[in-house]
């Protein structure tokens, strides 16, 4: 697919096929993610595939929606602070960097003909009890993948003109 044309078929999908995803489509997917850029290539990603229904059961704590568990696969983006690059002032480039890798995951699913949805109201303490995930790892994002039960729904995106600026704010 034309790369204008996966970022167009993107959008958030709240409801799935129970069809399950091909092996060589999630290793696409996740290799994807593996070539996003980072901040001084440090890489502080970790991506955690949860298929089994055992787990998916104990993510409820974490995340309650029903239509979430519809997906065949869960795909769970952590960081590893120690990992990441700081700039000067001590901002770290964690956050930054996981958002990268989860895109270019996403952007590969749509390219694939795969659906998923960004989800960031989590509770990620009780996200990391169920999946184990050590202490000093950071959950920043999760998404459902699999293949679509629903079309697109259009949402509003704001005009160039109100978020452009041209040499100056
Ligand atoms: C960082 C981030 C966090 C999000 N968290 C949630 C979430 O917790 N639950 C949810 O249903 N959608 C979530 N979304 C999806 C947005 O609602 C969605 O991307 C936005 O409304 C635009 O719609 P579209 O993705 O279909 O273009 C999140 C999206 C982003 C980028």
């Amino acid at each position: 697919m034309e790369f204008y044309e996966v970022i167009r078929k993107r959008s958030s999908i709240r409801k799935y096929q129970e069809k399950p995803v091909e092996e060589e489509k999630l290793q696409r997917i996740l290799e994807a993610a593996r070539l996003a850029p980072s901040a001084a290539n440090r890489q502080p990603w970790h991506f955690i595939v949860v298929k089994d229904p055992k787990v998916k059961e104990e993510l409820k704590a974490a995340y309650r929606r029903e239509w979430f568990y519809t997906a065949p696969v869960i795909i769970c983006a952590c960081g590893d602070p120690s990992a990441a690059w700081v700039r000067a002032d001590s901002v770290s480039y964690l956050d930054v960097d996981v958002a990268i890798a989860m895109e270019h995951l996403i952007l590969a699913a749509a390219a694939e003909g795969l659906g998923t949805c960004w989800i960031g109201a989590f509770d990620e303490q009780a996200a990391k009890r169920a999946l184990c995930v050590p202490d000093h790892i950071k959950v920043v994002a999760m998404t459902p993948l699999g293949y679509p039960a629903e079309g697109k729904r259009e949402r509003r995106r704001r005009f160039l003109e109100e978020i452009v600026h041209y040499d100056r704010w």
